[in-house]
């Protein structure tokens, strides 16, 4: 086979099967494959499409290119993956919760992309935490939590690792097909027998309207569930942030405060959405409710903190996070309120010019070399709906210096809407798939 006769095939409208496929994303991985044929693949994939067969193939072939975990445990070994968006700290509730109600969950997580937060990112704002662990460590700390959050070890689908580059580069992420083989080869590697996916739709997602989303939705539940494994979605509000808080050390804070039992907001009812669902598709709940309840009874009885407690010694973190958590994250020099130019109530938040403005602070990445910061960002973020005075505090931003606060207040004031008239507050769950 010859990576130039498989470009034309895609290129013409051809189907291309999997051994083309499979020969394709073994080349990626071992360099037989050149950058400029892996960017011309890529563009005739995303001009052409594949097709839901080529979907598939593709999705496998990049899952073979490398390592395939197999976890021969009891337990379902199931996950969840979201598709970005800002105040995301979900994962780091859902994966103990799931765990402390008997599931297997080897998570592989990713860091900041564009405007939103990566899990690992926060869960690294814990002093001593290390994310990249070889199989024998991700084991073990699964074996000792039932859960663990990691990056992607360079021997898991390398094929996509190196296509996602040439991707970034070439004006060739947007394709449905490549987002889908990319994220699920991923996650088929790290040997899922279920998984749920979150696909977020608003202003502070990568898809800002319910129908770009659902497209992307259904193309992962039909690839997931034809590769073997169960998968169902939910399509959930990004319109505004699903914490109040953005940046790494202040989201873990939100998601402690979820592990310690308070789930009144957005972030804990998504949580318990999902990993209820996950308890379902993994055959522990006869329903999404009664899983729901399940992973509700870990989060108030303290069993999720526990697995969270555990995981995080495990990975190289203090040994009393839980009971001393905000004593050990770290807080930003500068913390100031930002006042509501006008009286009013919110009705709008750009949710990824706020993404932005994290970034700015230091709380995220413009280039792939920059060190995060982990204490700097914002928290108290008021909610949709909210109705303020003038002067009110609309969040708190949390900065190394004041010049940096005052460039991320002029950018946030510009990012969120005042008005007289009362805000049309989007549900949480916009759609359920699968
Ligand atoms: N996340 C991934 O892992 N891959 C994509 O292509 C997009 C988001």
């Amino acid at each position: 086979m010859d990576a130039r006769a498989i470009i034309a095939m895609i290129r013409d409208g051809a189907p291309v099967g999997r051994a083309e496929l499979s020969w394709f994303a073994d080349g990626l991985a071992d360099g037989r494959v050149s950058d400029a044929q892996a960017g011309a693949f890529a563009m005739a994939v995303l001009l052409k499409g594949l097709g839901d067969a080529g979907r598939t193939a593709l999705t496998l072939a990049m899952r073979d290119s490398g390592r395939r975990l197999d976890w021969s445990v009891d337990g379902p070994v199931i996950d969840k993956h979201s598709t970005g968006g800002v105040g995301d700290c979900v994962s780091l509730v859902l994966a103990p919760a799931l765990a402390a109600c008997g599931a297997i969950v080897p998570m592989i997580s990713g860091r900041g992309l564009g405007h939103t937060g990566g899990t690992l990112d926060k869960l690294e704002s814990i002093p001593g935490i290390t994310t990249q662990l070889d199989e024998a460590q991700f084991r073990a700390v699964v074996a000792r939590a039932g859960c663990a959050i990691v990056s992607a070890s360079a021997e898991m689908a390398p094929a996509d690792r190196r296509l996602y580059a040439v991707r970034d580069v070439t004006a060739t992420v947007e394709s449905l097909d490549l987002i889908t083989a990319s994220i699920l080869s991923k996650k088929l590697a790290a040997g899922l027998e279920g998984l749920v996916l979150d696909v977020k739709a608003g202003s502070g997602a990568f898809m800002k309207c319910d129908a770009d989303a659902r497209a992307l939705a259904a193309a992962l539940v039909e690839t997931a569930n034809a590769a073997g494994c169960r998968t169902s979605a939910v399509v959930s509000d990004m319109n505004q942030p699903l914490a109040p808080a953005l940046g790494n050390a202040l989201e873990m804070a939100e998601a402690m405060r979820v592990l310690r039992g308070d789930t009144q907001g957005r972030l804990g009812a998504l949580t318990i959405e999902l990993a209820g669902e996950a308890l379902r598709i993994g055959g522990m709940a006869a329903t999404r409710e009664a899983g729901a309840q399940m992973v509700s009874e870990t989060l108030s009885d303290g069993r999720a903190a526990a697995h969270f407690g555990r995981m995080v010694a495990a990975m190289g973190g203090p040994n009393d996070f839980v009971e001393n958590w905000e004593g050990h994250l770290p807080e930003a020099v500068v913390i100031r309120d930002l006042p509501a130019p006008c009286a009013g109530h919110v009705t709008a938040m750009d949710g990824e010019s706020m993404g932005l403005a994290v970034i700015g602070l230091g709380g995220g990445r413009q280039v792939e070399a920059d060190k995060v910061n982990p204490a700097v960002g914002l928290d108290r973020v008021l909610p949709l709906g909210a109705s303020v005075a003038r002067g009110d505090p609309l969040l708190r931003i949390h900065a190394t210096s004041e010049d940096d606060a005052d460039r991320a207040a002029e950018q946030l004031l510009r990012a969120t809407v005042i008005r007289d008239a009362p805000a049309q507050i989007p549900a949480l769950i916009h759609e359920r798939l699968g």
